[in-house]
Formats: structure tokens, sequence, C-alpha cells
């Protein structure tokens, strides 16, 4: 799996550093080409000599190295690579890497990189769970850097213990390998824009009150996260729910169904649209200004009004995606009410799904559906919700060709 990749490995200054000997092993090994810049401070710790003989390339680590010949630079060899792995990374590598400071080969070629990044942290857990470190190390992640580790057991330190050190070799190992299995994956939606809801809406009754579902977003959001690993640009339009943005997708938080239709409308042109949110269909009819407040014996009424529906909207719009794909949401008769969804809504594919209590559907991680279009109708296995959204991106890709 790691035949012909390049590997840029930097070393850095941390007792560590000689497990990163065995991962250049285990990568050379497996087929890789490893090249290795040392810090100046990872020099104090493993010797050019002992990592060129195992890379069996010349070690870098001066900024300006007058004995190169070539003018194999700090953007050369950044650039140069299909991977850059640091470890291990100390709190002051990590720290400099969050603030751009290019004060040595190694920091100048970070900050000249274009390939993708994964960071090895490799520290006493008090410098782990600094916060200053944390705030480096989730500025780092917001910037796309990849984290493996770091592992939890005992420090170099004598009598301590906590979550700090280097993840072990053959994790790390595995963790490449597993960025390359992603990354070489193919991208059948590459070049294409695709439009995902997710979670519930909020419709407000007054400043503290509002009615909801039990939607938790987690397989809109798996689909969202699904079409950006197949190489498309996604924006996902969600209500308020407790789980991350997924990674590499422009997600748009919304409130009520009527900012989703809004925020849904913008997001326009897509190439196709998966409808997964569960809109409130009804909201208050009046919005109370101030807290209603409580009149013993005197529950206020509440009326409703209907709520735009988003995906008849935009399954009969002028601007429509070529595919649309709805949800239908049933307790009861799933497969006759989604056919009716099917065709009052514009749809070309209605995801059916049983979200009755007993089924476990709302919050859970699995999902049973059945896919109706005008072909037929096609039952899938109980799978985890990721896997719906898998094959549920392969049926776009499929669609759009
Ligand atoms: N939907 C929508 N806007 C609404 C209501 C629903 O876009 N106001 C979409 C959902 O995102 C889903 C599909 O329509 O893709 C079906 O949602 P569901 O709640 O199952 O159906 P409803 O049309 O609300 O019908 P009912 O509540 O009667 O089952």
């Amino acid at each position: 799996m790691l035949a012909g990749k390049r590997i840029l490995i930097i070393i850095g200054g941390g007792i560590a550093a000689y497990k990163v000997l065995e991962v250049i092993r285990r990568l050379k090994e497996r087929g890789a080409q490893v090249r290795v810049i040392l810090t100046h401070s990872g020099k104090e710790f493993v010797t050019p000599m002992t990592v060129g003989a195992l890379s069996g390339e010349k070690v870098f680590s001066d900024l300006f190295d007058p004995t190169e010949e070539q003018d194999i630079g700090h953007i050369v060899l950044s650039r140069d690579t299909d991977l850059i792995l640091v470890a291990p990374a100390t709190a002051n590598l990590i720290a400099r890497m969050a603030n751009g400071i290019a004060d040595e080969l190694a920091t100048a070629s970070l900050l000249a990189a274009a390939a993708p990044i994964i960071v090895c942290p490799a520290m006493n857990q008090r410098m782990w769970a600094h916060p200053a470190t944390q705030r480096n190390a989730g500025q780092l992640a917001a910037d796309g850097v990849r984290f493996i580790g770091p592992a939890e057991g005992r420090m170099a330190e004598r009598n301590e213990a906590g979550v700090g050190r280097l993840s072990e070799p053959m994790e790390i190992v595995a963790g490449v390998e597993a960025f390359f299995a992603e990354a070489d994956q193919p991208k059948p939606l590459a070049g294409r824009h695709i439009l995902v809801t997710s979670g519930p809406t909020i419709e407000p009754i007054d400043p503290v009150r509002f009615i909801t579902n039990r939607s938790s977003g987690k397989q809109g959001h798996a689909i969202a996260a699904a079409a950006a690993r197949a190489g498309a640009r996604v924006t996902l339009v969600s209500g308020p729910v407790s789980i991350a943005d997924p990674k590499g997708v422009d997600t748009v938080h919304v409130e009520t169904a009527r900012e989703m239709l809004e925020a849904v409308s913008s997001a326009l042109p897509a190439d196709a649209a998966v409808m997964a949110a569960a809109v409130s269909d009804w909201r208050p009819a009046e919005v109370a200004t101030e807290k209603i407040k409580k009149a013993a014996g005197d529950p206020p009424p509440l009326s409703f009004l209907e709520n735009p529906d988003i995906l008849a909207t935009l399954g009969h719009d002028a601007r429509r995606p070529k595919i649309v794909i709805g949800f239908a949401a049933e307790t009861t008769n799933v497969e006759a009410n989604a056919a009716r969804k099917l065709a009052v809504k514009g749809a070309d594919y209605i995801v059916a799904n049983d979200v009755s209590p007993s089924s476990g559907v709302f919050g859970g991680d699995a999902n049973r559906v059945q896919i109706l279009s005008k072909a037929g109708v096609e039952i899938w296995p109980t799978l985890s919700k990721d896997e719906v959204a898998d094959r549920l991106i392969a049926l776009v890709a499929r669609t759009l060709g």
C-alpha cells in the first residue's frame, strides 16, 4: 500500500525520537521512500548517521547548507512529498507550527508544505494538557493537520503518567497506511457540488421555548462526510445538533425551517441534493417577543402555521439539482407513505426508514432503509449510518455518471 509513497519525516527533539527509527524501518519495509529532516534539537536525540543509514537517504537539518551542491531547499523538500510526518512533535515544535514560525529547516519546510501533514505529539502529560498546547494543537487541527496520538501511559520522568506519550511505532505506521488508504480512494464526485440538509429544525414559541424533534443529525452528517470523501464540494445545512461539523464540508448552521430553506436556496446550484433533515412541518403561528408568563389554570393555546416544504420546493424549482433525494421518516405504512412522498415532492429517490421508537433509528448509529424510485423499491440490510451514507453517495455518483 505504501509502495512508491514519498514520506518526509520531521524528527523533533524529544526523548521518543528513538522510536521514530523503528517507524522509518517499517515504512521502508512497506515500500515507502523516506526522507528525514532533523530539527536542531532532534539531533541531540538521534544522529544524522543512524537516520541516514535507516532511510537510505541524505538527512537534512540546516536551512542554509553550504555543502549542498544542488539546492534541495526547504521548498523542494516539502513539495516533493506525498505526506509529512512530524514525530515526535514536541510542545515547542507544535507551538512553532501553530504560529507559522520558520526558524530552521524543519519549520520552514512545514510552512512551505503543500502536502498533508500528520503530527504525532510526544511530551510530558502536563505540557500536553496545558491550555497553550491545547490551543496550538486545536489551531493545527483547524488548519487541516491530522494527529496520531498522543497515547496514554508512563512518562520519561519518574513516577509520572498520563496522556502525552508518542504512539507506538506500529500505530503510527497504521495511521499512515489509513491516511493513504483514504487519500487513494477513487473520487467519483470530484468537481461536483452536493447539498445536504441534516438535523432537526427548531421553531420558537417565545424567546426561551421552542418545538423540535428527536433528529440527531447523524445520518445527514454521515452523508455530507461521505460526499466529501468522494471528492465533492459539500454544503451541509444543519439544524441544531450536538455532533461536530464533518471535516472538509462547508457547514451552514440554521435553526428554523424558513432559515433552512433560505440557506438551501443560497447554496444552489448543486449537482445533487440529499434532504435528510427532519424539518418541523409546523411553526407556532405567533412568536411571543417576551417570555410567556404562567397564569395558573390557564395554559396558553398554541396554534400553528405550515412551514415551507424544502424538499418539495427544491424538487419543483427551476434550479432543481439533477438528483434530488428525500427521506421519509415513518412509523407506519413505510413503503406506501414513502411512495406518496416520492410523487408529491418531485424527488428522484426517497430513502424510507422506520423511525418508530422500537426501531432505535432516531439517535442511534444504525439504520434500515428502503430506497424508492420510479424504478421500484430496493431494500437495504441493517447498516451503520456511515454505510448507508457511502451507499447513497455511490448511488449519486452512478446516477450523475
Ligand atoms: N421535508 C422538507 N421540508 C419540510 C418537511 C419535510 O424538506 N417542511 C423533507 C425532509 O427533509 C425529508 C422529506 O421531506 O427528506 C420527508 O420528510 P417527512 O418528515 O418524512 O415527511 P413530511 O412531508 O413531513 O410528511 P409526514 O410528516 O406527514 O410524514
